[in-house]
């Protein structure tokens, strides 16, 4: 049987202390993406489709969703004009690709050239299925990729299958295989646990990463689901998660500042290992739940319509694209942007941390509508 843990209310982790910079002044191009609580969001979280080729059940309904035209899409022109804006104008200082899934772009090398060829030195990453991938990792590194987080939450072929409502677990082993190949590492993997479903199988996704050196992440699944069947206690928690690794693992925390990762890192030994023997790796725990990294976020979220999300739960989007397709300048365009990252919620696209609190409200989007 699961461990359960009692529910209680989240606890916050609190800003990093004293920021290296002055907050700025909003409205002042140099400030960057401020917001209202003197947070800076440095970390462009960049939409690149909304479709998808698995149904995970925790995000999507199994007939999938209404999809974009393709002509709502951002092109490559603008995708590579708002990498530009953010980075030259706003402070942006790492960037991800999402999705959706952002490999159903056939475009996505020539994106990944052309952002590479503008910033010699961005790190870029994409969060991805690795559907495919066996065919475009080297494609994709020759690019300017510089680093992967694949999203695999079971190496159990019927599980996999239940979860994402499609058979695909091979590709997925043979894509992960390609990018370690393409040298595209540290290679993260994310795991969402689902109670009775792969929650016992926690301990041998593990093994499967140790043993190929990669780090993984487990998340706590957050109300992002477009089904919206979310429930707090059927969330595996952090605390659950580390319980139900015990039965083969210890694990140590890292001493190491976390600044805005949404991850806290352990070490992880097997269980019957001398305690003097080296970790065997590490394992991160997402805690978007219980352990809600809110004050501590960096992040700006660019959809792929090209509206700005302040918060992976704001309810409010503001649109570049109709700036992007009518002419303006790019002051103008990184002048809305950082309006819309000034107005960024506390928490949760509210005034506090708390899915299960009266003031929280899910955002229209799914995740994959939202991007990772
Ligand atoms: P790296 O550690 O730099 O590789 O990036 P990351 O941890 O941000 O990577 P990734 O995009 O893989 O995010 C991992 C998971 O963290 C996501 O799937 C979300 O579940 C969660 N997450 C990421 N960003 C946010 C956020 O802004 N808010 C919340 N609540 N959860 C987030
Ligand atoms: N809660 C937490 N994480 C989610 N993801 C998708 N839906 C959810 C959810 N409801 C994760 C996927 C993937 C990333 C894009 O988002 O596992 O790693
Ligand atoms: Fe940032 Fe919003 Fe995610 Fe909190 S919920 S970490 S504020 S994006």
């Amino acid at each position: 049987m699961s461990p359960r843990v009692a529910l209680r209310e989240p606890r916050v982790r609190t800003a990093p202390e004293s920021p290296s910079e002055s907050p700025g002044r909003h409205g002042d191009p140099a400030a960057g993406l401020l917001d209202r609580f003197g947070r800076r969001a440095t970390d462009m979280r960049l939409s690149l489709i909304d479709k998808c080729n698995l149904r995970c059940t925790y995000c999507m309904p199994a007939e999938g969703l209404p999809w974009l035209n393709r002509d709502q899409l951002l092109t490559v022109g603008e995708v590579r004009r708002l990498v530009r804006i953010g980075v030259e104008i706003l402070g942006i200082r790492e960037l991800r690709l999402t999705g959706g899934e952002p490999l159903v772009r056939k475009d996505l090398e020539e994106i990944i050239a052309g952002i590479r060829a503008d910033h010699p030195r961005l790190p870029v990453a994409l969060t991805t299925n690795a559907i495919g991938l066996d065919r475009r990792a080297a494609a994709l590194a020759e690019a300017g990729l510089t680093r992967v987080n694949i999203s695999l939450d079971s190496v159990h072929r019927e599980t996999f299958a239940k979860l994402t409502r499609r058979d695909q677990l091979d590709a997925v082993l043979t894509g992960v295989q390609a990018v370690a190949d393409a040298g595209l590492t540290p290679l993260k993997i994310n795991a969402v646990l689902v109670r009775g479903v792969n929650d016992a199988q926690a301990p041998d996704l593990l093994a499967w990463a140790l043993g190929h050196g990669f780090e993984l992440r487990f998340i706590e699944q957050m109300p992002l689901e477009a089904e919206q069947t979310w429930r707090r206690e059927a969330t595996v928690t952090a605390a659950e998660t580390r319980e139900l690794l015990s039965t083969r693992y210890r694990l140590s925390p890292t001493d190491e500042d976390r600044g805005g990762a949404p991850a806290e890192r352990f070490d992880v030994w097997e269980k019957h290992d001398a305690a003097d023997s080296p970790p065997r790796g590490r394992v991160g725990i997402i805690a978007s739940v219980t352990e809600p990294f809110c004050a501590a976020c960096t992040r700006t979220r660019i959809t792929a319509e090209g509206r700005v999300m302040s918060c992976l739960f704001s309810r409010q989007e503001v649109d570049l694209m109709d700036l992007l397709r009518s002419g303006a300048d790019d002051q103008a365009v990184a002048q809305r942007w950082a309006d819309a990252m000034w107005a960024k919620p506390a928490a949760h696209g509210t005034d506090r941390p708390g899915f299960e609190l009266p003031g929280f409200t899910r955002p229209e989007r799914s995740m994959s509508a939202i991007g990772g």
